[in-house]
């Protein structure tokens, strides 16, 4: 295996935490690089379901080194909580986890003001996971965050604090909101930094050393390409740079170390939160639903489904340069026949191969399907390509076909094993 970037090549939740899994078998080091306490990936290991938040998902395996990078914003609290429920159910953190003293601190004042924005009605309802994530990244670019490195001071971060929090709780008041007891918060952040103390480090120097020393790194994103910040479905996304380049500037690693881009896509499609879904379709989140499928890993928020859109996908191999393809759920189509796939969008008159830059104009995109034949079968079974029903087979051949990449691995279950490779 080379250096590899895994993005979702969707709106999130494609099944990263499942592939990364499968990935890090053959890698020494697995590193997150943006994104945030947002993100729920699955991954069911040893018949044990773990969905991880901010910790990369190579976690589950012995051996392996995790990095959170300096892209990353931190709710350390949060961090502490999880590292600590994995703890408890035996999994292993200590020398193999590494966190940049440069990640941005998610604080309670940004949860709060995310809940604010969202409640508020001459605000666009982007329908977030209210974590803090859009006024973290926020106060990133507006150059008045608190990094990981101020926590690790204790007086500096207790008087930076103190500056923010007057700031913040007058914008609270102003919007009608309780404003957040300074004392308490700044005792928990404290103490939560002496927990993650052990970890802090600089990772961009420990990550070059590493390569230079010939070690394989897996690049673990998070959320999905038409969430990015400049690339999605704006503003109807989240504040980080989700597709290839985020890996980079969110890591301290430059592009030519950069060997390969797998992109991961759901055999359909699946959005949480507001914004254009052109292929939506009650029916197939009503069959999925009824299957116990397509709850939000983070937030449990039904997810709306639809049917595979190939002119998105073709434009996110574009954005993310995704030389291999892995296809997920597939068994989520089993039940349907025929299966729709979406090769172009109609919008006033006109056909077009790429979305429009536009959100609005997005929404009102009108689907081109073509239809395959449904194989109406269980394939969670199967263990090789060749034993797949041939429509299954035409459809991911078809899917491949139509968005550009290689494919290299299909997925019929959550389980590691449940794993195809071409
Ligand atoms: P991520 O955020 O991209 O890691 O994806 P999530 O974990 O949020 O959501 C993917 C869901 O699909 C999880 O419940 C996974 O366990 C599940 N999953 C992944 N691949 C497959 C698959 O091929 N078949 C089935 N049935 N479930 C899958
Ligand atoms: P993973 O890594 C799916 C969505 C939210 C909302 C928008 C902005 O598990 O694929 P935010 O809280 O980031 O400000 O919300 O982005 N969103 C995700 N949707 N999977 C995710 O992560 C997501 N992280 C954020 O639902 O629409
Ligand atoms: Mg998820």
């Amino acid at each position: 295996m080379a250096n590899t970037i895994l993005v979702g090549a969707q709106w999130g939740d494609e099944g990263k935490g499942k592939i990364i899994d499968v990935l890090t078998g053959k890698a020494d080091i697995v590193v997150r690089s943006q994104g945030g306490n947002n993100a729920g990936h699955t991954v069911i290991q040893g018949g044990r379901k773990y969905i991880l938040h901010l910790i990369p998902s190579g976690i589950l395996r012995r051996g392996k080194i995790c990095v959170i990078g300096n892209g990353v914003v931190i709710d350390p609290v949060a961090l502490v909580a999880e590292i600590e429920g994995l703890r408890k159910v035996g999994i292993e953190i200590g020398k193999n986890l590494l966190i940049s003293d440069c990640a941005h601190l998610v604080l309670p004042y940004h949860r709060a003001l995310d809940e604010q924005r969202e409640l508020r009605k001459d605000h666009a309802k982007i329908g977030t996971t209210k974590r803090g994530i859009g006024p973290a990244y926020g106060d990133k670019a507006a150059r008045t965050g608190l990094r990981m490195a101020d926590l690790m001071q204790p007086d500096v971060f207790t008087k930076k604090l103190q500056a923010k929090m007057r700031e913040n709780n007058s914008i609270l008041k102003a919007l009608g909101a309780r404003p957040i007891s300074f004392t308490k918060v700044n005792e928990d952040l404290l103490a939560a930094g002496e927990k993650l103390r052990p970890f802090v480090a600089n990772t961009v120097v420990y990550l070059h050393r590493a390569l230079q020393k010939g070690k394989e790194v897996l690049f673990e994103g998070a959320q999905g390409t038409f969430l990015d910040i400049d690339h999605g479905t704006y503003p109807y996304v989240t504040s980080s740079n989700t597709t290839a380049g985020g890996a980079c500037t969110g890591t301290g690693v430059p592009p030519h170390r950069m060997d390969r881009v797998v992109g991961v896509m759901k055999a359909y499609t699946t959005r949480v939160g507001e914004g254009a879904l052109p292929t939506e379709d009650p029916a197939i989140a009503g069959m999925l639903h009824e299957m116990g499928r397509e709850f939000g890993a983070t937030t449990g928020r039904a997810r709306r489904c639809g049917w595979f859109d190939a002119v998105a996908t073709r434009y996110a191999t574009m954005i993310n340069g995704i030389d291999e393809l892995a296809i997920t759920n597939l068994d989520g189509l089993d039940r349907l026949d025929p299966i729709k796939i979406c090769v172009a969008y109609r919008l006033n008159g006109e056909i077009l191969e790429v979305p429009p830059s536009d959100a609005a104009q997005w929404k009102r995109c009108q689907p081109i399907y073509l239809e395959m034949p449904g194989w109406k079968r269980s394939i969670e079974k199967v263990k090789k390509f060749a034993n797949l029903p041939n429509e299954a087979k035409s459809y991911v051949r078809r899917i491949a076909e139509l968005t550009g990449p290689r494919l290299t691995m299909i997925s019929v279950g959550p389980a590691r094993g449940q794993t195809l490779f071409l």
